[in-house]
């Protein structure tokens, strides 16, 4: 087994991964329309409710449909999922990892094809669909070699005469509920780590993406997995989600979504209902209101880059998403003037074609959302460019960029998750921090700046799960940068990072008197 790296991303300058891509993406158009079952123990389900899937960047264009389960199906996995995991947790560790090697090999043989599902269902441009597969392939990587890395538990002191060990079992079975924004990596990620830890799953996944969950749920049987262990159950959060949140079987739920369902989600699981024997355990990735911070000793031009990037990846459809730019009086109109000439420059539109920048953002309800807000912000601030959205073919709103808003302003708070950033001036360094801080949220946020008591500050004082220096604040990667925040956007933990396996595991101490 080679040490763990990161997947390369695919360089686009390149004739033949361009023309790679293309065949992918005609490959994928030629597949359109395919329906896709409810999998459970392995068997394919159809059902007459179905979720279609829409392109969000050509309203006409039908991704697929799948079929949805209803409470009685939902039943029906969980009994599936329990029975399975009698045999499933004896598995080792190493051959549990195996399939994950395995389901590894697989997608990056067929990367492109992934990727191409994300440009045509979650409206991803090729950069971002790529770097989406390229994320879930490092999950499976990651977490296959972490579970080996933990197999034999921490050594523990043994007194003469004893024999003392301290190993980590799975817990039973998880409800996995993945948003739609990283419909690949999210989703796969969460469900292997609670898979190769020796516990067997429902995957429910977003309904505007569960086209791109159903192809992984089948490689992840191609790639050996046991019937049983992933069973798929996509259907009405409203419906199923509460059904299984409050199932006394389910052991835990692993989420990442919105603060609104997370909440709802937290708060449901810790009622102990009749026939529950244990305390569910929860994990919930939930929202950001993420900021860049630029200093006065700063480069600039690094600055704006970093403004920009963070805020518009994604038509700003992330969770570390910056969209707030808090700015020191003495660069403000500097930067606020570089970050908007930056903006007009990027290409918005069909995220098939490889030049694009920026492709719509996910539905009609994130499209109707996000204008709403372009409204509030133009009371709330100076609109300095974009403001606009065209959802007649999909659904399009210009990166907008609103300066000159108060730290209370409601943009400045609230989680918008479209492509809007606001500009926001302070005063001195220690203004600059005191609004870094001034969310509910704590998940991501950079300082640019050069100078070092600033950055030592900051290390301190700028209260987010991932903080990083002179760079953009979006783009974690598994294994070098752990991801997830404090507060409202979660309850800690850090997916890709060295104890997110442990989440779905308990720990159990063994003591033998020799
Ligand atoms: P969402 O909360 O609307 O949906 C997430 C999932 O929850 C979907 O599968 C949905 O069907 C399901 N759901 C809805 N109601 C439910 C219920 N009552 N019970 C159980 N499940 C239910 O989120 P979204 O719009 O898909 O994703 C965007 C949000 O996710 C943003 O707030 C973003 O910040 C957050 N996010 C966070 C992280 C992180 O790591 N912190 C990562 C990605 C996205
Ligand atoms: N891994 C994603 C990022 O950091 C969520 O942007």
């Amino acid at each position: 087994m080679y040490p763990y790296s990161h997947e390369p991303f695919t360089n686009f300058t390149e004739e033949k991964n361009i023309q790679a891509f293309k065949e992918a993406l005609a490959f994928v158009e030629s597949e359109l329309g395919k329906h896709y079952p409810v999998i459970i123990e392995g068997e394919s389900i159809t059902t007459e409710e179905k979720i279609q899937s829409i392109n969000p960047a050509n309203k006409e264009e039908v991704i697929g449909s799948v079929s949805m389960a209803n409470q009685e199906l939902a039943e029906k996995a969980m009994q599936a999922a329990l029975a399975a995991f009698e045999t499933w947790k004896t598995w080792s560790p190493e051959h549990r990892a195996n399939i994950l090697f395995r389901a590894a090999a697989i997608l990056r043989r067929r990367k492109h094809v992934f990727s191409s599902y994300l440009v045509k269902e979650a409206g991803k441009p090729w950069k971002e669909a790529d770097a989406d597969t390229a994320e879930a392939i490092d999950f499976i990587e990651y977490y296959a070699r972490q579970m080996l890395s933990i197999k034999e538990g921490v050594p523990v002191k043994s007194r003469a005469g004893e024999y003392n060990q301290f190993n980590y079992i799975p817990l039973g079975v998880g409800i996995i509920i993945s948003p739609f924004n990283f419909p690949l990596a999210i989703m796969a990620g969460t469900t292997v780590a609670a898979i190769v830890s020796g516990n067997t799953v429902l995957l429910k996944p977003a309904n505007s993406t569960p086209i791109v969950a159903a192809k992984f749920v089948e490689l992840m049987h191609e790639a050996g997995l046991p019937k049983g262990v992933l069973n798929f159950v996509p259907g009405s959060g409203a419906q199923i989600g509460d059904y299984l949140v409050d199932h006394p079987k389910t052991r835990f739920v692993s989420f990442t979504g919105s603060r609104e369902v997370g909440c709802r989600i937290y708060e449901r699981a810790a009622k102990v209902n009749p026939g529950q024997i244990w305390l569910k355990r929860v994990i919930a990735e939930m929202g950001g209101k993420d900021t860049v911070v630029v200093d006065n000793e700063a480069d600039l031009d690094l600055a704006a880059a970093s403004i920009v990037y963070s805020a518009f990846g994604y038509s700003g459809q992330k969770c570390s998403a910056g969209s707030r730019a808090v700015v020191h009086q003495d660069v403000y109109d500097v930067v606020l003037e570089k970050a908007v000439a930056l903006t007009k420059t990027l290409t918005i539109g069909n995220p098939e074609l490889q030049d694009t920048y920026m492709g719509p953002v996910i539905d009609e309800r994130s499209f109707k959302k996000i204008m709403s807000y372009i409204e509030i912000g133009k009371e709330e601030g100076r609109l300095m460019t974009g403001g606009e959205g065209d959802n007649s073919k999909g659904y399009f709103i210009q990166p907008t960029i609103f300066a000159d808003l108060d730290e209370d302003a409601r943009l400045m708070k609230e989680e918008i998750f479209g492509p809007v950033v606001t500009f926001c001036k302070a005063r001195d360094f220690d203004h600059l921090m005191k609004i870094a801080n001034n969310t509910d949220y704590g998940l991501t946020g950079a300082l640019i700046s050069n100078n070092r008591e600033h950055i030592e500050r900051a290390r301190q004082e700028f209260h987010v799960g991932n903080l990083y220096f002179n760079r953009a604040c979006t783009g974690a990667i598994v294994g070098y940068q752990p991801f997830g925040g404090f507060n409202m956007s979660g309850t800690d933990s850090k997916a890709g990072g060295p104890d997110y396996l442990l989440l779905h595991m308990q720990a159990k101490t063994t003591s033998e008197m020799l």
